[in-house]
């Protein structure tokens, strides 16, 4: 299961969600995603906080955590993350 990943977000900044989820945390863009067709998706934090920040990319709720990849734990659909 891919838990989202508490990250430190400064309101104001802007951060690169990673879309592809091969980078060293898989909630940031740290380039990995080079070569391929994924493109990262920027965001602007609209408060600092501790955030969590989905990995899963099943979320609803944009970059942040919506507990969905708890749901797919849940129906066992984790096999469709390989
Ligand atoms: S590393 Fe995943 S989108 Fe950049």
């Amino acid at each position: 299961m891919k838990h989202p990943v508490r990250v430190k977000l400064e309101a104001g900044e802007k951060y690169l969600f990673c879309t592809c989820g091969n980078s060293d945390d898989g909630v940031l863009c740290d380039g990995s995603h080079k070569g391929s067709t994924f493109v990262p998706r920027e965001f602007i934090a609209t408060r600092t906080a501790e955030s969590y920040l989905c990995r899963c990319k099943k979320s609803y709720n944009g970059v942040y955590c919506d507990g969905n990849h708890a749901k797919r734990e849940s129906l066992k659909l984790d096999f469709l993350d390989s």
